[in-house]
């Protein structure tokens, strides 16, 4: 079982990627996560991409492409995984097929940008383990400490409002090729695609999700 979840910055991907991984036991790999952990450790890789991912600019295809190979490699993706935000240029979604990495499902949220600017506006995220949490939508049981561990939660640095119009450009511009692509790669037949309703809360999203993957499981 291998899942894209495609959209915008803040429609959820990350927020129903980790429903996804506790329910069927697939690892959930997303770039910005694994981009973040770097940043926050200032090694030398972290301090090198640390300017672009703030600034809402994409990292280079090389470097995401080469994450993802190593990652995929690992020994928990046997028997499948979650890509959250990969692929988001046309070149990523080709690094894919060319290489023979088939995907099954693809799953594209959709979020009108006025809800999303609420919605990011409002996000803190656990960096160790990357759980998501919202001030209104999904409040910590302890302000600003992470339910497990009781850990600080943070606001992401390309969460200010500069750095998420520079990301929902960069969506504009880039990922919706992305979306064409697999629009096109379903109709051939070579995967399922389906929109998701971002709008809704997330149990409803949670249930619609269950119901599209429950024919595969
Ligand atoms: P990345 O970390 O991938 O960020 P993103 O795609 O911009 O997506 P977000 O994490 O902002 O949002 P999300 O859709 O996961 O929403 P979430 O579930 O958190 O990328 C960050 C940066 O890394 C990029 O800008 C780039 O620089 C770099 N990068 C990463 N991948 C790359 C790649 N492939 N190529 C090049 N560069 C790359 O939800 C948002 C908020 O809403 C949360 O607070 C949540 O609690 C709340 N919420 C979620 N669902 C609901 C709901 N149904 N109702 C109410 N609230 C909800």
């Amino acid at each position: 079982m291998r899942i894209i979840l495609l959209g915008a910055p803040g429609t959820g991907k990350g927020t129903q990627g980790k429903f996804i991984t506790e329910k069927y036991n697939i690892p959930k790999i997303s770039t910005g996560d694994i981009l973040r952990e770097s940043i926050y450790a200032q090694d030398t890789f972290g301090k090198m991409i640390q300017k672009t991912v703030e600034k809402g600019k994409l990292v280079s295809d090389k470097i995401v492409c080469d994450l993802i190979k190593i990652r995929i490699q690992k020994k928990d993706c046997i028997n499948g995984f979650i890509l959250d935000g990969f692929p988001r240029t046309i070149e990523q979604a080709h690094y894919l097929s060319n290489n023979k990495i088939k995907i099954d499902y693809v799953l594209e949220f959709i979020v009108p940008y006025k809800l999303i600017l609420e919605r990011i506006s409002g996000r803190r995220i656990h960096l160790q383990s990357g759980r998501i949490y919202h001030i209104k939508f999904h409040p910590p049981k302890i302000e600003n400490q992470d339910d497990l561990t009781g850990e600080s939660l943070i606001t992401r640095e390309d969460d200010k409002k500069e750095s998420v119009e520079k990301r929902l450009k960069e969506y504009e511009k880039l990922t919706h090729s992305v979306v064409n692509y697999y629009k096109n790669q379903k109709k051939i037949g070579n995967i399922k695609f389906f929109k998701i309703n971002g709008i809704n809360s997330s149990s409803i999203i949670k249930n619609q999700i269950e119901g599209i993957l429950k024919k595969h499981f």
